[in-house]
């Protein structure tokens, strides 16, 4: 179950371009379980109309102060009242002044200040507008009064112009969503993790790899980020964008990939080793492109280091997580890499199932036993990965494993 499962929210739509992806938000939202109401400014109503939120959410769209359809009236109070959250998803930058002002002339500013629950604006406008002075101001202001700003970002404008002011895609402004309502299980911790596949050079353009899609670990990335961890990801090649939050560093090989994890440790509570890491690697790497002569060729190859075992075998050694996947006994398999590696809790998964899926089947094991997670997304995995961990982490913090 996500952070958004039965929750209350009130989306506030301004005017601006970006009010089209105000209608997926709706659709995004209302997907991870959100009941989502609908107000509109005068603005907001000019470029999408109350006909395709409402069919989108499924509850009646509200814009006016004075709606009858409130039998005592006070639709300003009536609609945040028991709201989780309110988002304003676009805000624009006059709509920004007037929240700022503490303006109360239409529905939607009303009942920003009528609320008791919290207030999250997703701003979108020219970057003129953004970058001018006044509206810094009113953005400094709306930060010291609790108010939590998620983006913009850099981009095209619908202007035509290119820079900051862009609002976020849906999807991003979802994750910020999901990401302020879970609870910050990881503060104050810091994750070093590993994720993708790795690539060993065997000239300058082949190499040895994995089917890796590093989709598990960048999901638990993010996981470890919105539980308010420190995360530094490091990470093999994948074709995926970093999670919001997380600090990243691309590697090639294996090797790379150890000396970044041992430079990034110090300080860490946890280390995560999701990387399919190759197990072997060409002893040499020819330094020019090897011609083919029409006769069979080999390749030596040499073991690369275990780098979840060479953390977890440290005297000051974090917190350490590790995966297997298998193509049988897994219970088997899993357990033994477990106790072998030393390492407190471990992720089992059968190959057949998670390999570059959206959907992945796990089990968790620890000292305590096993643990099966029901089939789900991975980013609903990972949640759940990293709510056992946070659970696991104080007993951890008595001494090393
Ligand atoms: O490859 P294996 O099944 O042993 O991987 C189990 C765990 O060990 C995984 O978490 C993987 O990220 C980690 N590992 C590693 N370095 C290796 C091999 C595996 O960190 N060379």
């Amino acid at each position: 179950m996500n952070e958004l499962q039965g929750r209350k929210l009130v989306l506030g739509v301004t005017g601006g371009v970006a009010a089209y992806k105000a209608a997926e938000l709706v659709r995004l939202l209302g997907k991870a379980g959100a009941d989502v109401h609908v107000v509109l400014t005068a603005g907001g109503a000019r470029f999408v109309t109350a006909v395709t939120y409402q069919a989108l959410s499924g509850n009646p769209v509200w814009s006016d102060l004075w709606d009858a359809r409130m039998d005592n009236n006070m639709a300003h109070i009536d609609l945040s009242r028991d709201a989780d959250a309110v988002l304003v998803a676009p805000a624009s930058a006059d709509f920004l002044a007037r929240l700022a002002q503490g303006r109360s002339d239409d529905l939607l500013s009303t009942l920003c200040l009528a609320r008791d629950c919290p207030l999250l604006v997703a701003p979108a406008m020219n970057r003129q507008m953004w970058e001018h002075p006044a509206t810094r101001r009113n953005v400094h202001t709306l930060m010291g009064d609790g108010v939590s700003v998620v983006g913009p970002a850099a981009g095209d404008q619908a202007c035509g112009e290119v820079g900051m002011g862009r609002m976020l895609e849906p999807e991003e402004v979802l994750d910020a969503v999901i990401a302020f309502f879970t609870p910050k299980r990881l503060a104050g911790r810091k994750v070093v993790m590993t994720a993708g596949p790795t690539f060993e050079a065997i000239d300058p353009v082949r190499g040895i790899t994995n089917t890796s899609s590093g989709k598990m670990g960048y999901a638990i990335a993010a996981a470890c980020a919105c539980a308010g961890a420190e995360v530094t990801l490091v990470s093999g090649p994948v074709a995926l964008p970093v999670p919001a939050g997380v600090r990243h560093i691309g590697v090639q090989s294996a090797l790379q990939m150890r000396s970044v994890v041992l430079q990034s440790l110090p300080g860490a509570d946890v280390f995560i080793g999701v990387a399919a890491v190759a197990d072997y690697r060409p002893l040499l790497t020819a330094e020019h492109k090897i011609k083919k002569s029409g006769e069979t060729m080999s390749i030596e190859l040499t073991p690369n280091p275990d780098i979840l075992a060479e953390v977890a075998a440290r005297p000051d050694a974090p917190f350490c997580v590790g995966f297997a996947a298998e193509s049988r006994e897994l219970d088997a398999y899993a357990e033994g890499k477990r106790r072998n590696k030393k390492l407190p809790m471990l992720v089992g998964n059968l190959v057949a199932d998670a390999l570059g899926g959206d959907d992945n089947t796990v089990i968790l094991y620890d000292d305590a036993g096993r643990h099966p997670l029901p089939r789900a997304p991975k980013q609903e995995i990972a949640r759940q990965i990293v709510e056992h961990l946070a659970k696991l982490l104080p007993a951890a913090a008595a001494g090393p494993h």
